[in-house]
């Protein structure tokens, strides 16, 4: 079955980010002329994905704004001949549904996307970390094949140096790999370095089927006192199958400020438009 919703989890305060994150929120800083929750966005349309759920909070309307029709503007745009520029702006949500849900409390990734529930409905979907943000829809398109053909959840994984595990949810492999896909018994999140069951680390894609749903709403708190995807996802691995796709696109981290000018550098230097400007000037540093 075609997975048609994928969940953002965009509630949270930004706080790596501060002062700029006080009155803009972290999704909507721009990468070139898109705000980078679009460029997320992109990436799931890419994978035949129509439905976006973005799980927000009060505190940050501006996301919701986004997505808003402003017909004020797209007349003053016209009246200016920017019509190009007033037609970008009627693509938003136009070809694909946007539905914004609110976490009102912070209790953790896990609860973050139970909060979408409703809106996703008992169908299986993706998960979609936006301070990863990948260069292509492939990722995505391949996990939702291995999901149609195993009939079970997938993550995203990319292999890392031992020494950074830690930080990260990693799984327990229950066989090698094949074609890039490994099957999968169990996983952790953030475990000390020298209890990982591999070098394998969860990397901010996930397709999941709809019995997840009942996992995430069975948590309990877990690492650091919060409701962990993590452990919904060890729940299901424990009793379905479940696979790991090795990622094999770019990944750009955003999370950090560094990250984030890495990501727009990049993304800047793939872009038709800017591009050739951008790899000149940098060639004058
Ligand atoms: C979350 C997940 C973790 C995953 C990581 C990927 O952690 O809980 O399993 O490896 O995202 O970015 P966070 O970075 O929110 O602490």
């Amino acid at each position: 079955m075609q997975v048609r919703s994928a969940v953002i989890p965009a509630a949270g305060l930004g706080t790596r980010f501060l002062p700029a994150t006080k009155a803009v929120p972290k999704e909507l800083f721009p990468i070139g002329d898109q705000p980078a929750i679009q460029v997320v966005i992109d990436e799931a349309l890419g994978a035949g994905i129509d439905h976006i759920v973005i799980v927000s909070s009060r505190d940050k309307p501006a996301v919701a704004d986004y997505f808003e029709p402003n017909n004020e503007l797209l007349a003053a745009l016209e009246e200016k001949g920017k019509s190009e520029t007033a037609d970008r702006l009627r693509a938003i949500g136009r070809d694909w549904r946007v539905s914004i849900v609110y976490q009102d409390d912070p209790k953790g990734l896990g609860h973050a996307v139970g909060c979408a529930r409703e809106a996703v409905g008992d169908e299986p979907f993706a998960v979609m970390l936006p301070d990863e943000i990948m260069s292509s829809s492939s990722l995505l398109a391949q996990m939702n094949g291995v999901c149609a053909s195993t009939q079970g959840s997938v993550v995203a994984v990319l292999e890392v140096p031992r020494d950074q595990v830690s930080a990260y949810g990693v799984i327990d492999p229950s066989g090698p790999m094949e074609d890039g896909v490994i099957p999968v018994k169990d996983l952790v999140e953030k475990p000390p370095t020298d209890e990982a069951p591999s070098n394998y680390i969860l990397t901010g894609r996930y397709v999941l089927t709809a019995d997840a749903w009942g996992e995430i709403e069975a948590l309990t708190p877990g690492r650091g006192g919060e409701l962990q995807l993590t452990d919904a996802l060890k729940a299901q691995a424990a009793r379905s199958p479940f696979h790991a796709v090795l990622s094999d696109v770019g990944r750009y981290d955003t999370g950090n400020p560094l990250g984030f000018l890495t990501a727009s550098i990049q993304l800047g230097l793939a872009n038709p438009e800017l591009g050739a400007d951008l790899r000149k000037f940098l060639g004058t540093l």
